[in-house]
C-alpha cells in the first residue's frame, strides 16, 4: 500500500435539512481507504451508508469535515471541480441499474464518453471492449427491456467501468437481484478489483456478498461501528467465469 491513501474522510458529518427539521445522517465519520482495496459496507437502514457514498462520490458535499482524493481536499473544491473529479475517477454502480430505457446497451455504456467529448469511434470501441469485459459480447443492440436484471445490471457496470476509473461505487448493486445473479455481479466486482487493480467499495445488506471483500466496515447511527479486515474473502471462479471474462 502506498502511503498516501487514495481516500481519507476526517470526522465528516452530514445534515440534511434545517432547524427543527435537521436531521444528522453521519455524525463523525473516519475512514481511510488506499488503492486496490476492495470495501464492503454493512449496517441497518438509515445508518448513513448511500450519505458516505454519495460524499464519496462527489454527489454530495460534506456539512463539515474533510475529504481527501489522491491529498486533494474535495470539500474545497467548486462544483464544476468535483464533476470533472467525478468523471475522471470515479464510477457508480446502483441497486435500481439507472439505465436509459429504449437506449441500447452500447448507447447506455458510451454515454459517460459522450460527456467527456470523445469522439463518436473512440466511444464506440471503448462501450465494446466494457461491454465484452462484463460477458455481455453480442448483446451491444439490445435494450434494457431486452435483459435481465443481472444482465442490466452488467451493462452499468461496464457504464461504470468504460472510462477507466480508480474507483467502482457500488450501492447495494445486487439488491434487485436473485441469489445467482448476485454472486455473478459479486465475481465480476471481485475480478475488476484482482485483475484490473480497481477499488472497489460496495454497500450490501447481504453477509454472502461481503465476504467477497477484503475489509468489512459497519455504519451504525451515521458513524463507523467497526472496521474489520476479511482475511479469506471469496473467489469462486465458478462457472460463470466464462461469461464475466
Ligand atoms: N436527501 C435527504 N434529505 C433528508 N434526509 C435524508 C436525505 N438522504 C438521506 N436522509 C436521511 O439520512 C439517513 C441516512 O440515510 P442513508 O440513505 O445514508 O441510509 P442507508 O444506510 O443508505 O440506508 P438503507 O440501507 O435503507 O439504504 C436516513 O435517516 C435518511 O432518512
Ligand atoms: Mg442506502
Amino acid at each position: 500500500m502506498s502511503a498516501l491513501p487514495l481516500i481519507e474522510l476526517k470526522a465528516v458529518t452530514k445534515t440534511y435539512g434545517q432547524g427543527t427539521t435537521a436531521f444528522q445522517a453521519l455524525k463523525g465519520v473516519d475512514l481511510v481507504i488506499h488503492a486496490g482495496e476492495f470495501v464492503a459496507i454493512m449496517g441497518p437502514s438509515g445508518s448513513g451508508k448511500s450519505t458516505v457514498m454519495n460524499t464519496l462520490g462527489c454527489l454530495d458535499t460534506p456539512s463539515t469535515g474533510e475529504y481527501l482524493f489522491n491529498g486533494i481536499h474535495v470539500e474545497t473544491l467548486t462544483r464544476d471541480q468535483r464533476a470533472l473529479l467525478r468523471r475522471r475517477y470515479l464510477g457508480f454502480v446502483f441497486q435500481g441499474f439507472n439505465l436509459l430505457a429504449r437506449t441500447s446497451a452500447q448507447e447506455n455504456v458510451e454515454l459517460p464518453l459522450l460527456y467527456r467529448g470523445e469522439p463518436a469511434k473512440t466511444r464506440h470501441a471503448a462501450a465494446k471492449k466494457a461491454l465484452a469485459s462484463v460477458g455481455l459480447a453480442g448483446w451491444e443492440h439490445h435494450t434494457p427491456a431486452e435483459l435481465s436484471g443481472g444482465q442490466q445490471q452488467r451493462v452499468a457496470i461496464a457504464r461504470a467501468i468504460v472510462t477507466e476509473p480508480a474507483v467502482l461505487l457500488a450501492d447495494e448493486p445486487t439488491g434487485n437481484l436473485d441469489t445467482h445473479r448476485s454472486l455473478e455481479i459479486m465475481e465480476l466486482l471481485w475480478k475488476l478489483n484482482a485483475d484490473h487493480g480497481i477499488t472497489v467499495l460496495m454497500v450490501t445488506h447481504e453477509a454472502d456478498m461481503a465476504q467477497y471483500a477484503k475489509r468489512i466496515v459497519h455504519f451504525v447511527d451515521g458513524v463507523v461501528d467497526s472496521d474489520t479486515p476479511n482475511p479469506h474473502p471469496t473467489a469462486h471462479h465458478q462457472n460463470t467465469t466464462q461469461e464475466v471474462v
